[in-house]
C-alpha cells in the first residue's frame, strides 16, 4: 500500500480561469500547457492501518492546516473510490523552491493522484489519473501528461468528459525552450487561483467576451505548435496572457499579479520583437509575477541577456518541454518503464 510518483508543473499558454461546477471541479473553457523538464514534485504514499491521522509532510517539514487539509481532502476521495480506510504517510518534495511562486499545485496534485491512487490499489489509465488530479489542482489535470498539452472542459454535465490529452511529446519541437524569470519581492499568494478566477467570472466586465474568444484562440495556438511555427504562436501566446491579464485587473476587486519588474520583461519582449522585425519571443505568465518568455534556441543568447539586464530581475533559468508522470518505481504492466502511459489505457 506504498507507491511514489513523480510530476513536472506546467505553463499554461491557454488558461484555465473560470469554474462551471465546483463540486466536479469543471472549468469552464478547455486551456492548454506545456509540461516543464527541469522542475518536479516527488510523492510517496503509504497507506497504513496503524496510523490514527493522516501525515503530510512537504519539503521536509510538517504541512500547515491550509496544504494539509487540501491534501486530505484529496485523500478522502480516493479512500472512498478504493474503498480504503487507513490513514496515510504522504511525503512531498520539490526540487525547486516552492515559495518562488512557481507553479507546485499542478506538480503536486499529478504526483499525489498517482501516488495515492496506485497505493490504494486503483489501476487508473492516464485519463483517469486526469480527472482524478483536477479536484486537487484544476491545472494538475494537465501534468499527468508531458510536452504539450490540452485539458478539454468537455460539455457534460457529470464531467465525463473533462480530461487532459496529450496533444505533442515533448521532442516535437526541440528547440524551443523556456526561460523562466524570476523576478525579486514576488508577492506569496494571497488567494488560491481557483478562488480568484470565481472572483472575475462574478465581477470582470471582460469575462464573457474572453470566452467568447477563446475556443478560436485554442485552435489556432493548436495548429501553430502543430506546425511548430514561432510566427504563428508567440503573438497568440502575448495576446492570450493580455487577456487572462486584462479579466484579472478588471476584476472587482482587482487582481493585480504583476510587479513593475515583471511588466518591464513584458515591456522588454516587445521591444526584442520590434527590433527584430518579427515574433523571436514570448511572454506568458499565471496569477503570480515571474514570467515566462518562449523563445529558440538561436534567440536564447540575446534574450536572455536583454531581459536579465532589467532591473528587479533575480535569475533566469532555461526549460524545455518535460516528460510524463512517471511511476517509480515502474507500475506493473506492459513494458513496466514506469511511464504512466505504458502500462494503462489512454
Ligand atoms: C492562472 O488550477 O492551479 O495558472 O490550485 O487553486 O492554484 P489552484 O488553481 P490552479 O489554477 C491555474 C490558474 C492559472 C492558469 C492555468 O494554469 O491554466
Amino acid at each position: 500500500m506504498q507507491a511514489t510518483c513523480e510530476a513536472h508543473p506546467n505553463i499554461a499558454l491557454v488558461k484555465y480561469w473560470g469554474v462551471r461546477d465546483p463540486e466536479r471541479a469543471l472549468p469552464f473553457n478547455s486551456s492548454l500547457s506545456v509540461t516543464l523538464d527541469r522542475f518536479r514534485t516527488r510523492t510517496t504514499v503509504r497507506f497504513d492501518p496503524s496510523l490514527k491521522a493522516d501525515r503530510v509532510v512537504l519539503n521536509g517539514t510538517e504541512a500547515g492546516p491550509g496544504p494539509r487539509d487540501g491534501v486530505v481532502r484529496f485523500l478522502d476521495r480516493v479512500r472512498s473510490t478504493a474503498r480504503v480506510n487507513a490513514f496515510a504517510d504522504v511525503d512531498s518534495d520539490n526540487n525547486f523552491p516552492t515559495a518562488t511562486g512557481l507553479a507546485s499545485s499542478a506538480s503536486g496534485f499529478a504526483a499525489l493522484a498517482g501516488a495515492a491512487s496506485a497505493a490504494a490499489g486503483l489501476a487508473l489509465s492516464d485519463r483517469e489519473l486526469s480527472r482524478l488530479a483536477r479536484f486537487g489542482s484544476g491545472s494538475a489535470a494537465r501534468s499527468v501528461f508531458g510536452g504539450f498539452v490540452e485539458w478539454r472542459a468537455g460539455t457534460r454535465a457529470d464531467g465525463s468528459d473533462c480530461y487532459a490529452v496529450p496533444l505533442y511529446p515533448a521532442r516535437h519541437w526541440p528547440s524551443l525552450v523556456d526561460l523562466v524569470v524570476l523576478v525579486e519581492g514576488a508577492p506569496v499568494k494571497a488567494m488560491r487561483s481557483s478562488e480568484a478566477m470565481q472572483w472575475t467570472v462574478r465581477s470582470s466586465p471582460q469575462y464573457a467576451r474572453r470566452q467568447a474568444e477563446l475556443p478560436a484562440r485554442l485552435a489556432k495556438i493548436r495548429r501553430a505548435i502543430g506546425a511548430r511555427d514561432p510566427d504563428r504562436l508567440f503573438p497568440l501566446v502575448m495576446e492570450e496572457c493580455d487577456s487572462f491579464r486584462e479579466v484579472c485587473e478588471t476584476t472587482v476587486p482587482s487582481l493585480d499579479y504583476l510587479t513593475p519588474t515583471s511588466r518591464a520583461v513584458l515591456a522588454g519582449v516587445r521591444e526584442l520583437n520590434r527590433k527584430a522585425g518579427r515574433p523571436v519571443a514570448a511572454y506568458t505568465h499565471d496569477a503570480g509575477a515571474h514570467v515566462h518568455v518562449f523563445t529558440l534556441d538561436r534567440h536564447l543568447g540575446r534574450v536572455r541577456s536583454r531581459l536579465a539586464g532589467i532591473p528587479g530581475v533575480e535569475r533566469t533559468l532555461t526549460v524545455r518541454p518535460g516528460p510524463d508522470l512517471l511511476f517509480a518505481p515502474p507500475r506493473p504492466g506492459p513494458g513496466g518503464r514506469g511511464r504512466a502511459r505504458s502500462s494503462g489505457s489512454r
